[in-house]
This record gives structure tokens, sequence and C-alpha cells, in this order.
């Protein structure tokens, strides 16, 4: 686990004299730089001690809309890149609601569970995604006709059985998915939860997870929060106002769906900084930099060197934060990419291209990494995970 980071939570919650309610044991223990893992020349192999590189295991939502087959059961290249790049994985669809739960009174963990048993499999950290969403419920959530009390039963449920069922195997929750507007106001009018039983059912579903599952790590998590801006600053405000409650919330994270149209988020190491302050860890959790696609299709050199070093940047926010100790990238090829499919004219977002070509983005991760590791900023071994 953490211990440095929790004594500063400790002394953290300590000034607001609560009591501080964090991990109580630790997550699942991986070598993730053990050289059976981590093959030489590869993200995980050149990662400092204490920051695991994720990526997003494609499957369900726009997925299955395309002429191709599930990417990760199917796709035999696609889950030998899985395994040997990465410390850490996210189920891009198989844990949200809509995948799990076809019905009230029924639970399809198939996927989930296929994705759980991978990454132990293969010495990586597993990132829960989501379990409090505005988005992707099923019908007979979002249409149905429930009272305020059945609708807190049935979150309640489906947190006590979903992360009770991974105990022990999922590192960190995102267990409050984009409840702020960019204007910094709760979803209370398209989140079904916030909207039906008021703001106070977030630090329910915090105390539920925590009480399900110990020693996950328990996070917000949002888009366009890369910024010091009024969302960011919307979620500093609720953390503290938690934590003074004593409720168990562990971190902050940001999404960073970025697009080169925009410049890069300038102030990310320092709004970072600021959740780290607050005793919280830190992630980033869905990196990946879109680009308007030129006449062909094809990025030009310029666009790509572009690309590689807003990764580049994003990377080195996180390192410089010592809580920081997840990097995750939403898609590791163009060729499984959401992107194209909900930004229209913009794609090539990851950093290998549809033919698992690896682009300028990746050696700028991989160089940057290797740097951090032998250039004596590397982590102590205690920050982080301290694995
Ligand atoms: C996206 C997936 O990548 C798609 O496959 C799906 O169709 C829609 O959702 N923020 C999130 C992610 O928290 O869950 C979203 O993932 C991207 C934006």
């Amino acid at each position: 686990m953490k211990p440095v980071r929790l004594i500063t939570a400790a002394l953290t919650a300590a000034a607001l004299s609560v009591p501080l309610a964090a991990p109580a044991s630790a997550a699942p223990d991986h070598d993730h730089d053990h050289p059976r893992y981590a093959k030489p020349g590869t993200l995980r192999w050149a990662a400092p001690e204490g920051l695991v590189i994720g990526t997003a295991v494609a499957g369900g939502g726009h997925h299955l809309e395309q002429d191709y087959p599930d990417p990760f059961t199917s796709d035999g290249r696609y889950r030998r890149i899985l395994a040997r790049e990465f410390s850490s994985v996210s189920p891009e669809n198989q844990m949200k609601w809509e995948y799990l739960r076809p019905t009230r009174d029924e639970y399809d963990f198939g996927m989930a569970d296929a994705i759980v048993d991978f990454a132990e499999r293969h010495g990586q950290d597993v990132r829960g995604h989501t379990l409090l969403w505005h988005s992707q419920n099923p019908e007979w959530l979002e249409e149905g006709d429930f009272t305020a009390e059945e609708l807190r039963e049935i979150l309640h449920d489906h947190i006590t059985t979903v992360v009770g069922r991974y105990e022990g195997r999922i590192d960190q929750w995102d267990v409050a998915n984009e409840i702020f507007t960019s204007s910094g106001e709760l979803r209370t009018e398209d989140n079904i939860w916030i909207r039906e039983l008021g703001p106070g059912i977030i630090a329910d579903a915090f105390r539920w997870a925590h009480e399900a599952d110990p020693s996950a790590e328990l996070y917000f998590n949002d888009y366009g929060v890369e910024d010091v801006n009024a969302k960011s600053d919307a979620y500093h405000e609720l953390v503290q106002e938690l934590l003074a409650d004593g409720v168990p919330v562990h971190g902050f994270s940001a999404q960073v769906h970025l697009s080169m149209q925009y410049p890069f988020p300038s102030s990310l190491e320092e709004n970072l900084q600021r959740f780290d302050d607050l005793g919280l860890g830190t992630a980033l959790t869905e990196v990946d930099v879109r680009m308007r696609l030129p006449e062909g299709g094809e990025p030009t050199g310029e666009q790509l060197r572009t690309q590689a070093d807003y990764y580049e940047r994003a990377l080195n926010a996180c390192v410089n934060v010592e809580g920081c100790d997840s990097f995750t990238i939403w898609g590791f090829t163009d060729r499984y990419s959401w992107v194209p499919v909900f930004f229209e004219g913009e794609g090539e977002a990851t950093v290998m291209d549809e033919d698992f070509h690896r682009k300028p983005a990746y050696f700028a991760l991989r160089s940057s990494l290797l740097e951090e590791k032998s250039d004596g900023h590397g982590r102590p071994p205690w920050a982080g995970h301290g694995r």
C-alpha cells in the first residue's frame, strides 16, 4: 500500500479531527516489474517503481456496433500486447451497469470475471469502472418506475454485490463518475441517483463500497477536470467536505481525453498536487489525444510529434506528483479506439496505429518513463504503491 500517503492522509484527517477511513489492508500485491511479466523494452518494464501503466480493455459499448468480434476475447495479437505492455487494466465497458445488469434481479459477470482473471495471470492491477454514473445505465433502471427507497436498495445491492465479488482483487474503483457539469454544478437532472435520491447518495456510495472491500481505493473520476477550473474546484470542495465527515474517499482522477484542437491543460500538475495535498491518491485514467485528420485520413509527421508531446506532458504531470500512481490510456490501438465513433472528423488518438505499429507517442512515453526510472528522480520505494 502507500504508507507515506496514508500518514499524510491521517494528518489531514487529524487536523480535521475526524477518524480517517483509509483502506484497511493492502490490495493484491502484484510484481508489476517482475521479469516474468515485464519484458525489456515494454512500457511496464520502463515504468518507475510505484507507477502502473494501464489501458482500457476493449469490449462492449461502441465495439458492439463495429464489424469486428469482441477484441478482448477474440484478437490474440491484441491480448498479447495487452499482457506484455501494461501493468494495469480498466474494463472499457464491461463493468458498467448496462453490461453487468441485464435485469433488476440478474448480474452478468462473465466478461468482468474474464478481465480480472486475465489481470491476475499477468501481474496487473485492475481499475474498476464504474458504480454511480449518469450514462450507460440499463433501460429497466432509467425507465423504471421505482420509489426512492427501491432505488436506494438497487444501488446498495449493486455496489455490495459487485465490489464484494472482487474484494481484494480490484485496486481502485471509480465509485462516482462524472457527477459535475462543466460549470461545477452537480448533475441533478441526468444522473438518476442524484436526481432521485439527493446529493447525499454520493457519500453513501463510497461508504457501501468501502464496506464491501476495505482494501480498494475509492475514487472520483471525471473529464474536463485536468486544469484548475470550476469543475475541478467543485471536486476539491466536495472532497474536503466528505473527508471532514469521515467518508472513505481515497482518490481523485482525471480522465484526460485531450484534443489537439485545444492547448494542453497546463495546470494539470498543479491541479493533481492540490488533491495530493489533501492526502488523496491521484491518477490519470483514460488518456488519449485525438486530432483532426487531414484529407486521406493519414496524420502528418508534425501531428504525430505534437501528439507525442501531449502524451509526454500528461505523463510528466503524474510522475511529478508523488501520490499519482496510475497512468492509464483509453485503449492502445487506433483499431479499437472510441474516438472516431464519438468525435466526428477526429481520430488517431492512441499510441499504436490500426496495425499495432507503435507511434511517436508510444516511444515518448517509454523514454520519459525510463528517464524517470534511471535519473535518480525515481520514486522512493515507499511512494505510490510501494511495490
Ligand atoms: C466510452 C467507451 O470507450 C465506449 O466504448 C462506449 O461506447 C462509451 O463509453 N468517459 C468514461 C468512459 O468514463 O467510460 C467512456 O468510455 C469515455 C468517457
